[in-house]
């Protein structure tokens, strides 16, 4: 289903070098499998395509058929990993120009961002659609989607009276903590769990993920089938056959030698957001202790006129990992020209999936050449199975990588940084404290 190609690297990395990693390979995998590595509270996410509660699935599904009746719209209330997984899901196989599956609702994000534009604008869009809120927040108390939570859940009681807070909202959030667990628990409102050994990053397997998408018309059941074979084809085998443990490791060489920066690129748009919930899951996985690799994207062709650029001749500190999708469907025939004003009649009767792999083919023997490592990880096809063997690879390869830096990769004690100073500086009581201090540094800086 996946196949990770290290062709490129001809002449960068030997076997020799990789399979000298085995034995931290072997320590990475078995701390994961014992539970003994720094985090180990959070490795529900581990074996969780093997062990899913058919009971919950089925509550899912009907939650979702539930959904669809009512609604035309859900709208999804979260950010960081209560919204990526379900959002790069969602960009992946739903058709681009159309707002909904035929057999589903329009997915959309709020409380991802502080923007009154996208909010207001928001609200314009849903006043003559029918829709319903989806609340997605592990700890409850996250600031952005609990600010968006309040004014959608305003809009709604205006729209269909205060009956719809029951009918059209769904939480998913800890199973005991939390303002969010306290106010569904008031109203009695349908709820979902995210495990407590599942970190957000981690949770897209979970009703953090799949509830949104099933109602979206996606086959969640194919999702977690995929990331079963996964697990099965991945899980403790040998470094030399294990294309998880291989990029894992991979990388981490590429990063002793001075490349700290990977760009997941890809030609296809639609795994755009793809990338974004990669970039979390790596970035805050392993961004500590002064380390890590900086995880980024790029689209490509696109991109090529922008930033190839900076690839092909800048500083030299970033690899590339190009994601493929083998087979295509839609092939979009280059049609004939009578006058071939354009010039482009050699192309002509060609498919643009066969244009586009040749542009790939030239872009990384170009980058190649420029000195600038690349890997490529190819999916057979893109759906559902498909992805769920893709979300599970990476968050394998992540937590291993992880552990050859040495880092814990499963907290994210950075993140509070932002929010104490954001806290106290909106003036949230208890935080007078670091108020003051930031108005000291302010006035210093005068
Ligand atoms: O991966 C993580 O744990 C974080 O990115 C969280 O998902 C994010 O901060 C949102 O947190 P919460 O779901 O508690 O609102």
């Amino acid at each position: 289903m996946l196949a990770l190609n290290e062709k490129y690297l001809a002449g960068i990395i030997s076997e020799e070098e990789i399979l000298a990693h085995s034995p931290y390979a072997d320590l990475a995998w078995s701390e994961l499998a014992e539970g003994s590595s720094p985090g180990s509270d959070f490795l529900g996410w581990l074996n969780l395509p093997q062990n899913f509660d058919p009971a919950l699935l089925r509550e899912i599904k009907e939650a979702a058929e539930r959904i669809k009746k009512q609604s035309e719209v859900l709208v999804n209330i979260g950010i960081g990993g209560s919204y990526l997984g379900a959002k790069a899901v969602y960009e992946a196989l739903k058709d681009p120009f159309k707002a909904r599956q035929d057999d589903g609702v329009e997915l959309l994000f709020a409380g991802q961002n502080l923007s009154g534009k996208y909010l207001e604008s928001l609200i314009e869009y849903l006043r003559d659609k029918d829709f319903s809120l989806n609340v997605i927040s592990k700890s409850g108390t996250t600031t952005e989607p609990a600010i968006a939570f309040r004014i959608l859940r305003a809009l709604l009681v205006e729209k269909y009276g205060e009956d719809a807070l029951r009918e059209r909202i769904i939480c998913t959030t800890d199973k005991s903590r939390g303002a969010l667990k306290a106010y569904a628990d008031n109203l009695d409102l349908t709820c979902f769990v995210v495990p407590d050994d599942v970190g957000g990053r981690y949770s897209v397997l979970t009703p953090v993920g799949l509830l949104p998408l099933a109602a979206a018309g996606f086959d969640i059941q194919k999702l977690l089938e995929g990331a079963h074979k996964a697990l099965l084809n991945l899980q403790g085998t040998k470094l030399k056959s294990n294309p998880a443990y291989r990029y894992a490791v991979i990388r981490n060489c590429l990063y002793k030698r001075g490349y700290v920066a990977e760009s997941l690129v890809t030609f296809e748009p639609e795994l755009s957001f793809f990338a974004e919930w990669w970039k979390q899951l790596f970035g805050e996985s392993e961004g500590k202790d002064g380390k890590a690799l900086l995880p980024t994207s790029m689209q490509f062709t696109r991109d090529l006129h922008s930033l190839g650029q900076f690839v092909q001749e800048g500083r030299k500190c970033l690899f590339e990992t190009c994601l493929v999708i083998d087979e295509q469907q839609q092939l979009a025939l280059i049609p004939e020209s009578e006058d071939d004003g354009d010039g482009l009649n050699y192309l002509a009767g060609r498919a643009l999936p066969e244009v586009n792999a040749i542009a790939r083919r030239a872009t990384l023997m170009a980058h190649r050449e420029g000195a600038v490592p690349v890997l490529e990880i190819s999916l057979k096809r893109l759906d559902e199975e498909h992805l769920g063997y893709l979300i599970y690879f990476f968050e394998l390869a992540c937590a291993m990588s992880a552990r050859l830096l040495g880092v814990n990769p499963f907290d994210q004690p950075g993140v509070e940084a932002y929010k104490l100073n954001m806290f106290a500086l909106l003036g949230k009581p208890g935080y007078e404290e670091r108020r003051a201090e930031l108005n000291r540094e302010a006035a210093d800086q005068s």
